[in-house]
């Protein structure tokens, strides 16, 4: 099974969300990436547990649901109350993110522990056993449309390194600036999930562009990439 796309609303027209949920459905999407901010964590406000229920009622594709807020604990229940599937919270947000990871896989969502950009992957020594995945910012998070941040990619090979030795279970989500000019080196790196925002949903044909980086990421399953 090669790496997977999770198209980032955050990017989308808003105004027609539900369409535009349609359009990467129907490009072979297989998650939706709903990206949680509150202000506080992040220089931004976005959309929360509400909109996850809506967008809950367009798409069966598993939402991922990135809680770049403070003190997440506070709306776990909420979110996979809406529907969200798999739930990040951010290591440099979760006071004792131990308790976070395991109420998330009590109330029946897979656990994902986010990293900033300057975050060492040595915060993850202890969380990665009980893990479901990793989201590895590529971006300081708070915005769509930024660029890449080149060292991600050491710190993908590095983290996929580590999961491979470990002979663990933990898929590797990185998120933020992924583009087709470099997805590639994304996937060899090790990625198991991309998530894409505004090259998909500012590219004018969220469908084909959708459709196009899905036959890549299979292109470069058949060719043994990553993992
Ligand atoms: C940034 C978010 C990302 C972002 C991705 O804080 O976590 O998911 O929306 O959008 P692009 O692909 O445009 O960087
Ligand atoms: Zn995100």
């Amino acid at each position: 099974m090669g790496a997977v796309l999770a198209p980032s609303i955050l990017a989308a027209d808003f105004a027609r969300l539900g369409a535009e949920i349609k359009d990467v459905e129907g490009g072979g999407a297989a998650l939706v990436h709903i990206d949680v901010m509150d202000g506080h964590f992040v220089p931004n406000l976005s959309i929360g547990s509400m909109v996850t229920a809506s967008v809950r009622r367009v798409t069966q594709l598993p939402l991922d649901c990135h809680l770049m807020i403070e003190n997440p604990d506070r709306y776990l229940e909420a979110f996979i109350r809406a529907g969200a599937d798999m739930l990040s919270v951010h290591v440099e947000a979760a006071r004792h993110l131990h308790r976070t990871v395991q109420v998330v896989r009590g109330l029946g969502a897979k656990a994902g522990v986010a990293l900033n950009p300057a975050t060492p992957l040595s915060a993850l020594k202890e969380i990665l056993p009980i893990a479901d995945f990793v989201v590895l910012m590529s971006v300081d998070p708070g915005f769509g449309g930024q660029t890449f941040i080149p060292s991600a990619l050491h710190k993908i090979s590095e983290l996929r390194q580590w999961i491979n030795r470990q002979g663990i279970d933990v898929r590797i989500e990185v998120d933020g600036g992924v583009t087709m000019e470099n997805l590639d080196a994304v996937v060899t790196a090790g990625a198991d999930v991309i998530v894409v925002g505004s090259a998909v949903f500012s590219s004018g044909d969220p469908r084909g562009t959708t459709q196009r980086m899905v036959r890549r990421l299979a292109e470069l399953a058949e060719h043994g990439a990553g993992r």
